[in-house]
This record gives C-alpha cells, sequence and structure tokens, in this order.
C-alpha cells in the first residue's frame, strides 16, 4: 500500500508551483522532484533544498519507454502521490492506469474552460470578468479529470495576458498546497 503522503513533484521549467509545494507542506513530504528536462531550473532549486531529484530527456524515447523509467524512479522513493507541476509532458495511458486516481495537475484556468494552452488569452478574447485556475484529477484526457479544488481571480480593466498569468501564478501558489494536503488525508 502506497503512502499518499509521499510525494513527488514532477516539473520541465522553472518549478515556482513545486517550490510553494515544498515551502507549504502539510500533511505530506516532498521526497522527489522529477523532470522530463534535465536542465529545468527547479532541478537546481531542488538540490540546493537536498530534496532527491530524478531527470531523464525524454528526446528520442517513445511515450511509454519514458513513462516506465518514470514510474520505476516513483516506486524505488515509495511515492503515493504525484504531483504535475508545469509538466510539460502528455503520460501514456499505461502510466495513468498505473497511478490510477494518485495524479494531481495545476491548470491555469477556471475548468472546464480552456483545457490546453494560452488560456488567459483565451478567457480574456471571450471577455470574461474572472480567471483562476484548477487542481484536478489527471486522467488519459487531457485536464478533464475532477477539479479537487479552485481560486477565482478576477481580471481587471487594462488586464493582459501576462498580467493575469501574474496573479493566477500567485493564486495556484496557495491553491495547490492547500488541495493537495487535503488530498493526502484520502
Ligand atoms: C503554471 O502556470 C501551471 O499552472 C501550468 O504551468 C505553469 C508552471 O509554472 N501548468 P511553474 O513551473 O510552476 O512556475
Amino acid at each position: 500500500m502506497r503512502d499518499p503522503r509521499r510525494v513527488a513533484v514532477l516539473i520541465s521549467g522553472r518549478g515556482s508551483n513545486m517550490r510553494a509545494l515544498v515551502d507549504k507542506a502539510r500533511n505530506y513530504d516532498v521526497v522527489l522532484v522529477g523532470s522530463n528536462k534535465p536542465a529545468a531550473e527547479g532541478l537546481d532549486w531542488a538540490r540546493q533544498h537536498r530534496l532527491a531529484t530524478w531527470s531523464a530527456d525524454s528526446k528520442g524515447q517513445t511515450r511509454e519507454e519514458f513513462d516506465r523509467q518514470l514510474s520505476a524512479a516513483l516506486d524505488e522513493h515509495d511515492i503515493g502521490t504525484i504531483a504535475l507541476a508545469g509538466f510539460m509532458r502528455i503520460l501514456s495511458p499505461w502510466f495513468v492506469e498505473q497511478w490510477r486516481g494518485r495524479i494531481l495537475n495545476i491548470h491555469p484556468s477556471l475548468l472546464p474552460k480552456y483545457p490546453g494552452l494560452d488560456t488567459h488569452a483565451r478567457a480574456l478574447d471571450a471577455g470574461d470578468t474572472v480567471c483562476g485556475c484548477s487542481v484536478h484529477i489527471v486522467t488519459e484526457e487531457l485536464d478533464a479529470g475532477e477539479v479537487l479544488g479552485q481560486a477565482e481571480v478576477p481580471v481587471r480593466p487594462g488586464d493582459t495576458p501576462e498580467s493575469v498569468e501574474q496573479r493566477v501564478l500567485a493564486a495556484e501558489h496557495e491553491l495547490y498546497a492547500d488541495v493537495l494536503s487535503e488530498f493526502v488525508k484520502r
């Protein structure tokens, strides 16, 4: 039986949500930071903070080959919950099945609105007065699993996708740790 409080955070870039999950950890421990980009900026921060890291370049590998390596690394660290945080790679159905119900993601929109990319530009183009972010369970379908929590960010006059992104990102940092700390009690 996997212990849900042993969390791995998967990143592909700067890792600001990963840092927030480490700094605000309650009821869980981040025991591994993993990446499909060996040069991801967030991995340096994790190493400096003495967290275990794992990375492998996904280039040239099939989706499932990479996912099998990743899954083995997660098993080695007795991971119970996986938190995707800017992990820019679609997981194979094989991986999702292995970890069914134990993978969370943070997405910068109020799902079910705007799955995929360019969420803030799409929200502004649509004339939305409220933007936000969602934490959801990962399934085979992109950004479509059960929503566990959301934070709303009002749109202000003169907002651009960039200004909204900054405020939503700050909201993401609060929301993700709160939702994860409740989720691991399930
Ligand atoms: C965040 O906006 C997150 O919602 C999205 O990718 C971005 C990652 O940023 N999935 P960071 O690497 O956590 O700073």
